[in-house]
């Protein structure tokens, strides 16, 4: 099986090295590389052992799937002149572009072609993505697994709804820089205190990385959880108070909204 990936930015790097240097789990020389300068291209190809092409014609022509990773508003620009390769290699298509649907995507490739829409985020770097998935009707449960299991090389994989995939957007893509917020304004607060930042961020970061552990092993809800944490009379219930007192949950609410309304008028937009 070969991979193709048109654009060699953030995120195409991350997903080539989870899946080569990063897990070991696909050979460098099954994956071909374009870019708009080439220079990217050639530089991430060297480094995982793939190869590079100095155009995204010679991509397809060389893929069982190819994933479109230039940023969404570049598809519209580059999808039309590559109409023809498409038609005659007819790979399995990959979408990881923010907010852009089945339905946009399907315009531009032959009818009944197999698209599989994925939405990584950029933990991926670590192999720690939350990485949503949902495919068209053309796509087969073969195809479905294969995609599925390339995205398993940078974290996990949740199959989801299209209906749900803006929500997905917010909760598994825009949330990671909600969550670096958080910590850092964390930080800054132990900082006024008197604590070394970076020592503050460690600290944090650990204790952001052992809630998340809780929630998921412990089948608890966080209620009850903060409910553990919080003694009568005690310190915590004061932050909780305060946080809330201050509009926390109504804050990460209208953040939520914001993202959620941008994420569906990328995707209108033709
Ligand atoms: N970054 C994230 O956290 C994240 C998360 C989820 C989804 N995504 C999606 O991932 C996609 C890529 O995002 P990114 O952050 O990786 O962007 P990026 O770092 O800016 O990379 C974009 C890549 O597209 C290439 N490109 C531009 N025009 C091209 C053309 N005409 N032909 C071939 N390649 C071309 C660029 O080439 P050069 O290298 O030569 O400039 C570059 O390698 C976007 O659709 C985005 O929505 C990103």
């Amino acid at each position: 099986m070969k991979f193709g990936f048109i654009g060699a930015g953030n995120m195409v790097s991350a997903i080539v090295k989870g899946m080569t240097l990063g897990t070991g789990s696909y050979e460098g020389k099954s994956i071909f590389i374009s870019s708009k300068s080439v220079a990217s291209a050639k530089k991430l190809a060297e480094e995982c052992g793939a190869n590079a092409c100095n155009t995204s014609r010679e991509v397809i022509q060389n893929s069982d799937v190819v994933i479109l990773g230039v940023k969404p508003n570049v598809l519209s620009v580059i999808l039309p002149e590559l109409q023809g390769d498409f038609a005659e290699k007819k790979p399995l298509v990959v979408s990881i572009a923010a907010g852009k649907t089945l339905e946009y995507l399907s315009d531009f490739f032959p009818e009944k072609t197999p698209i599989v829409r994925v939405m990584p985020n950029i933990n991926a770097k670590i192999g720690a993505s939350t990485t949503g998935l949902c495919v068209n009707e053309f796509v087969s449960e073969q195809q479905r697994k294969l995609v599925g299991d390339v995205f398993s090389t940078i974290g996990t994989v949740a199959e989801i709804e299209e209906s749900q995939f803006s929500i997905f957007s917010v909760i598994g893509g825009a949330s990671v820089a909600f969550a670096y917020l958080y910590m850092d304004a964390l930080a800054h607060a132990a900082l006024k205190a008197g604590m070394p930042k970076k020592q503050a961020l460690q600290i944090t970061a650990e204790t952001v990385l052992g809630s998340a552990k809780m929630v998921l092993e412990s089948n608890e809800a966080p209620w009850p959880l903060i409910d553990q944490v919080c003694s009568p009379g005690g310190t915590t219930i004061e932050g909780v108070t305060a946080l809330q007192a201050e509009g926390f949950e109504a804050t990460l609410v209208k953040a939520f909204d914001a993202v959620l309304a941008k994420d569906k008028a990328i995707g209108q937009k033709k």
